[in-house]
């Protein structure tokens, strides 16, 4: 194709013809690639080879490192861990557009990822309610209001104002004792209403004493913030039960260092986001809500800052400035019926980030990871060396005879590959890195 670019492979017969490659090019149609190959088959090297390629071009680079085994040099290295994990990410960033933003559908957005990825699962309709309210309601402790757009600007809560919530509903469910002033007056009032009048008399004065102290603490409690919230509905008995199992999940996931740690300081170069602690300490779940949350703020950072053509400053011929890398992306990619998931992160980008300067590299084991969304919308393809079992789904993919694919790859010197761009395929031989 193009002759400017970075040298990757030369033909497997034809010695003299060159692959290489410039994603800036005029004729690529999109600067997304994907990497496909067995275990061995340098999916890795490749990949770290063109993240340094696009590091020279001036590009922002996110790398997505699930096995902590992608260091290269010059690189901002960012590692989130379960414990005491110095960076964390804050799910109650709110969408500013006015559109398809805004407290409720945050908080739906957050109930089912919350659900999905931390709790198995496992939440009933009535807890899935529950939660969202409890996040309206924690939006809405710290002066956020879903029908005032203007509330949407101020300083979004964290987890752990969502963990204080809980734990003051779980305090008056454990001891019956409403915590703040104005539930206590109700009470007196309770109290004064239906104590019998034989005992009435003799509690008068208590009664009074209580009232005084309930007026004493007033100034405290006028500032206790979570008056701002109707207590009364999870006090229902219907209400009170579900959330009793919400608490056992809530307990533990408010308080994770993820949620409570430092954004991490992105440089303009390569920012290498580590989350193998998550993988190794069996923990991938964790790991792949890490890596969609980053592409989901990414894609929206990006979408924010509008059309890249249309950017001051674009450098000439510069089609795109962030690349959202990953490898080994099996785990983070949708799979079953989310394959077909128009919304999802990873069939949004491929199929819109393009025009907002933002091109995604994937690299991983099998043909069948990658959803049609991407297989169609991706312009750049890198085989390198597959299992056998494999080469009747790749023939069909590209649409060329599996004789051609098996011819490729039954070669025992060098490195393999077949490379498809703009509909074109040809075997070659990847260089030595
Ligand atoms: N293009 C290459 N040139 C030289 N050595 C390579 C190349 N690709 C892979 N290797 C070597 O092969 C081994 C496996 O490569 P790796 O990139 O880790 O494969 P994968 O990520 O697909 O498992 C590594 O030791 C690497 O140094
Ligand atoms: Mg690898």
């Amino acid at each position: 194709m193009v002759n400017d670019g970075l040298l990757l492979a030369t033909g497997l017969v034809y010695k003299q013809e060159k692959f290489t490659l410039n994603l800036d090019a005029k004729e690529v149609n999109n600067p997304h690639l994907i990497l496909i190959g067995e275990s061995g088959s340098g999916k890795t090297t490749l990949m770290l080879k063109l993240i340094m390629e696009m590091y020279l071009k001036g590009k922002t680079i996110f790398l997505i490192d699930f096995h902590g085994d992608m260091k290269i040099n010059g690189e901002n290295y960012i590692k989130y861990t379960p414990r005491n994990s110095p960076y964390g990410v804050n799910p109650f960033e709110l969408e500013i557009d006015e559109d398809c933003g805004g407290v409720n559908i945050q908080a739906e957005v957050m109930t089912v990822m919350l659900n999905q990825y931390f709790m198995d699962n496992k939440l009933g309709k009535k807890q899935i309610n529950i939660l969202k309210q409890l996040i309206i309601d924690t939006y809405k402790i710290n002066g956020i209001v879903d029908k005032d757009i203007n509330t949407w600007s101020n300083k979004v809560p964290r987890m752990d104002d969502l963990g204080n919530l809980v734990n003051y509903i779980k305090k008056i469910i454990n001891t019956g004792i409403p915590c703040n002033k104005k539930l206590l007056e109700e009470s007196i009032e309770n109290i004064k209403r239906y104590l019998p009048k034989e005992l009435a008399k003799d509690a008068k004065e208590s009664i009074e004493k209580i009232e005084e102290t309930i007026d004493g603490i007033e100034t405290n409690e006028n500032k206790n913030k979570f008056e701002a919230i109707d207590i009364n509905f999870y006090l229902s008995s219907s209400v009170k039960r579900v959330f009793e199992g919400l608490y056992v999940y809530l307990e533990d996931i408010t308080k994770m260092t993820i949620f409570n740690g430092e954004k991490p300081k992105i440089i303009k170069g390569i920012n290498r986001l580590d989350f193998s602690a998550f993988t190794q300490v069996n923990k991938p779940l964790i790991a792949k809500f890490l890596a969609e949350f980053t592409a989901q703020k990414l894609f929206r950072a990006s979408m924010l800052r509008g059309h890249y053509s249309d950017l001051s400053n674009v450098p000439e011929g510069s089609k795109f400035d962030r690349v959202l890398v990953f490898d080994e992306s099996k785990l983070a990619l949708p799979h079953g019926t989310e394959k077909s998931n128009s919304f999802n992160i990873f069939n949004r980008l491929i199929t819109e980030s393009r025009k907002f300067g933002l091109a995604l590299f994937l690299a991983s084991q099998r043909v069948e990871h990658y959803s049609d969304e991407i297989l169609s919308n991706v312009f750049t393809k890198i085989i390198l060396k597959v299992k056998a079992n494999n080469y009747k789904s790749i023939a069909k993919v590209l649409g060329v005879k599996e004789d051609f694919i098996a011819d490729t790859f039954n070669r025992t010197n060098g490195r393999p590959a077949i490379i498809e761009t703009n509909g074109n395929k040809h075997s070659y031989l990847i260089e030595n890195f």
